[in-house]
């Protein structure tokens, strides 16, 4: 079984979207997207977790933020196939981590009680997932391209946690976007190189009649954790 098949199908609690998630990451290349793990190990730059990690979690924690709960609407948004590998300093997969994204909807609102545009939020967009990774270290979390809002260009962000422990607060941005080059974080990374390693591409999904995209962004964490 494609691993990515077996991560899809750890993760999604009812039958349906079980047999939805799979039979979409079934025969597709997330693993050949270019732009993954790059040959030189650069450790993933930390980065400010920024106002709006949620105050109060969604109802559904999974990794399919396209639907909350078993809600049949989706989130609007360019759907997404968000993979990588949670990697520590020797470059060995680190199990046990636990992956959590949280990002605006398509009209920048954010799960927070203080975002801007509140009352406009996408009430179908989960905004935040969890990933437990299991031996090779893979995550994979269903979501939309992240949109810009104002001051910040397109991005999402990134916790990993290990047994309760916060280790690693992130964001991911994508390759080739013009407002990167303005935004005050992503500067703010000093090393180019390590810049580059939080700036992935966002590629159409091969085989995909609905426009999917998929986007690969390994983590590297700055320590080997003890076994
Ligand atoms: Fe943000």
């Amino acid at each position: 079984m494609n691993p990515l098949n077996s991560i899809a199908f750890r993760h999604c609690e009812s039958q349906n979207r079980r047999h939805f998630l799979s039979r979409l990451a079934g025969g597709t290349m997330l693993f050949a997207v270019p732009g993954a793990f790059a040959d030189a190990l650069i450790r993933t730059p930390a980065q400010t977790e920024g106002p709006f990690y949620p105050d109060h979690l969604p109802l559904d924690t999974d990794n399919d933020l396209l639907i909350v709960n078993d809600t049949l609407t989706p989130a609007v948004g360019e759907v997404t196939w968000l993979s990588g590998r949670i990697l520590d300093a020797r470059a060995e997969p680190m199990r046990n981590a636990l992956v959590e994204i949280w990002q605006c909807d398509a009209k920048g609102v954010y799960l927070h009680s203080g975002s801007a545009n509140g009352p406009k939020r996408d009430s179908n967009f989960q905004g935040f997932g969890r990933f437990l990774t299991g031996s090779t270290g893979e995550y994979l979390f269903r979501t939309i391209r992240p949109v810009p809002y104002p001051g910040r260009a397109p991005h999402i962000h990134y916790k990993v946690k290990r047994n309760g422990k916060e280790l690693l607060t992130t964001q991911c941005y994508i390759k080739g976007q013009p407002q990167n080059e303005r935004d005050g974080v992503w500067k703010g990374i000093a090393d180019p190189k390590a810049r580059d390693s939080v700036t992935v591409d966002f590629v159409a999904l091969k085989n995909s009649r609905a426009g999917e995209l998929a986007a690969r962004f390994d983590i590297v964490m700055g320590f080997t954790p003890e076994a």
